[in-house]
């Protein structure tokens, strides 16, 4: 038997560009929630469902619990029924009531799942059951207000996360610049509004200083705070290692082309309110600390260490960190404790399908403020994935991934994805036949990504999103994708829950090889 599970090999998908969610021999999924589902006598799933993550309610059963959702952000033509072409000039188009339902399927989920006989299902009507939106009022968890407010409204764009050591969802604004635009400043530091795509400040006049943070929520009331001391910008992610001392390290990488790749260390333990944000300088292998009181090159641009959060992109890049393609999930290694970063493409530099960069603390020690890094996987046809963005890593060590192909450029003759067709999941084995090889187990279906992976503690579901199904829609009446075939044929952004020998097999490989 144990031969055979070490000759045992995946016979992994091939490329695919059907409309349905493929999986692999030995996997099965079947759909959790999907947007529009009701959670609670007033509120229903949100759009564009990203992050997922669970933690229990009672720490001696991991099969009811609490799971979080993210919903990035909306297609207006779905959630609207605002339709860009129709406009030559979209901005300033929608009407209030258009804005207030594209605001309140944004945010996240909190829903109560539970497991009976071997099915994941929904507890409808939980009191748990919430939704968090765009207007959700959220406290800064910061001394000093921040355009006059200690309380802001909402959350948005929230792409991936994390949790805490002490059991609450971390949920991170990525793109916020969408919804109510970005302050930018000229040479003499001369601030302008620069409009979003949204257009949502035209109703709601919220400062754009007040999104691009990493929200802590707690499960089982929905509060929220946003944690100013991890600084401002497009978070992918937020994944926290707890110290022996209890204190904790925060890593995050700015999603945007050549931006940076941060880490918070905290200086009081069981807490993200105070502590050094660093940034990361990968040639020197230097972790760079954004703090205004040591660096005279701060002091002199910025007029105290609020305003280097809130600008964190500039003041890294007067700090000399390195320009990076597109850092988006960060997980570290269970096994060995190294440090992974999606780096998913940088177009600009002619880095189409992207990497894996794995980091090395000195010493293998978290606190450290020295580091090696290298690549760990090249995207590319030879490597037989483009684009990683989601990480996640199995009770095992096995590490998956997901794909993120823009939907513009994904099957498009003359592009360089075209070889790639829809977007996926992959698994690199750690052990047996298939140790270290990139399996495609997963296909997304037209124009959708998968998201949001995370391992239930009983570490044999897998939890996925299946985000912007159809996101290539022209006409609402010809969707390009029907997922999951609901009879309206209109596509639904949804979470899945996926089962099946494969995840066992690998498990008890590695604790053979362990
Ligand atoms: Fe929302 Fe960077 O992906
Ligand atoms: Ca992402
Ligand atoms: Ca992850
Ligand atoms: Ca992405």
């Amino acid at each position: 038997y144990l031969q055979m599970l070490r000759n045992f090999k995946v016979k992994g998908l091939d490329p695919s560009d059907k409309d349905d969610l493929l999986l692999v021999e030995g996997l099965d999924y079947h759909v959790l929630i999907k947007w529009g589902d009701r959670i609670s006598e007033k509120d229903n799933f949100g759009f564009n469902n990203d992050f997922t993550c669970f933690i229990p309610l009672d720490s001696n059963n991991p099969k009811d619990g609490l799971l979080w959702v993210n919903h990035e952000y909306i297609n207006p033509l779905f959630v609207s029924h605002f339709d860009f072409n129709k406009y030559e000039n979209p901005k300033n188009q929608k009407t209030k009531d258009q804005v207030d339902k594209e605001m309140y399927n944004v945010g996240g989920s909190i829903v109560r799942i539970k497991e009976v006989n071997g099915k994941w299902k929904v507890v409808e009507n939980d009191p748990h059951n919430r939704r968090i939106t765009s207007q959700t009022p959220i406290s800064l968890n910061w001394d000093r207000p921040i355009k006059d407010k200690l309380t802001v409204k909402g959350t948005n764009s929230n792409c991936s996360g994390g949790i805490t050591p002490w059991n609450t969802f971390l949920t991170c604004e990525e793109n916020y610049d969408s919804c109510f635009g970005e302050t930018e400043y000229d040479e003499n530091e001369n601030p302008t509004h620069v409009e979003s795509n949204y257009g949502w400040e035209h109703f709601y006049n919220y400062p754009p200083e007040h999104y691009g943070w990493v929200v802590e929520i707690n499960p089982k009331d929905g509060s929220a705070q946003k944690h100013i001391a991890l600084g401002r910008f497009a978070h992918e992610c937020c994944t926290v290692y707890e110290l022996e001392d209890k204190r904790v390290v925060a890593y995050s990488g700015d999603d945007k082309m050549n931006e940076h790749l941060y880490k918070f260390i905290s200086s009081t333990p069981g807490s993200l309110k105070e502590g050094t944000l660093y940034v990361a300088d990968t040639v020197n292998g230097k972790w760079l600390p954004l703090d205004w009181e040591r660096q005279p090159v701060l002091k002199k641009k910025f007029k105290d260490q609020t305003e280097v959060l809130i600008r964190a992109r500039e003041a890294a890049r007067l700090l000399g960190a390195t320009e990076l393609n597109r850092p988006e999930d960060i997980e570290i290694d269970p096994i060995t404790g190294n440090i992974f970063v999606a780096l998913t493409n940088n177009v600009k530099k002619d880095d189409h399908h992207g990497s894996i960069l794995k980091i090395e603390e000195t010493a293998g020690k978290f606190d450290s403020l020295t580091f090696t890094a290298s690549t760990y996987k090249a995207g590319g046809e030879e490597s037989g994935f483009s684009c990683p963005d989601n990480l996640a890593f199995d009770f095992s060590g096995n590490m998956w991934f997901t794909s993120d192909m823009s939907g513009s450029a994904m099957n498009k003759e003359g592009k360089p994805y075209m070889a790639f067709k829809n977007n996926s999941l992959f698994v690199i084995p750690r052990f047996g036949e298939d140790a270290g090889k990139v399996i495609r187990v997963a296909s997304a279906p037209k124009d959708a990504e998968l998201t949001g992976p995370w391992f239930a503690p009983d570490g044999k579901t897998l939890i996925l999103s299946v985000q912007h199904p159809g996101e290539q829609t022209i006409d609402i009446k010809k969707p390009t994708s029907k997922w999951p075939f609901d009879d309206d044929n209109i596509p639904k952004p949804s979470v899945v829950a996926i089962t099946g020998k494969l995840i066992e097999k690998m498990h008890k490989l590695s604790q053979i090889e362990q």
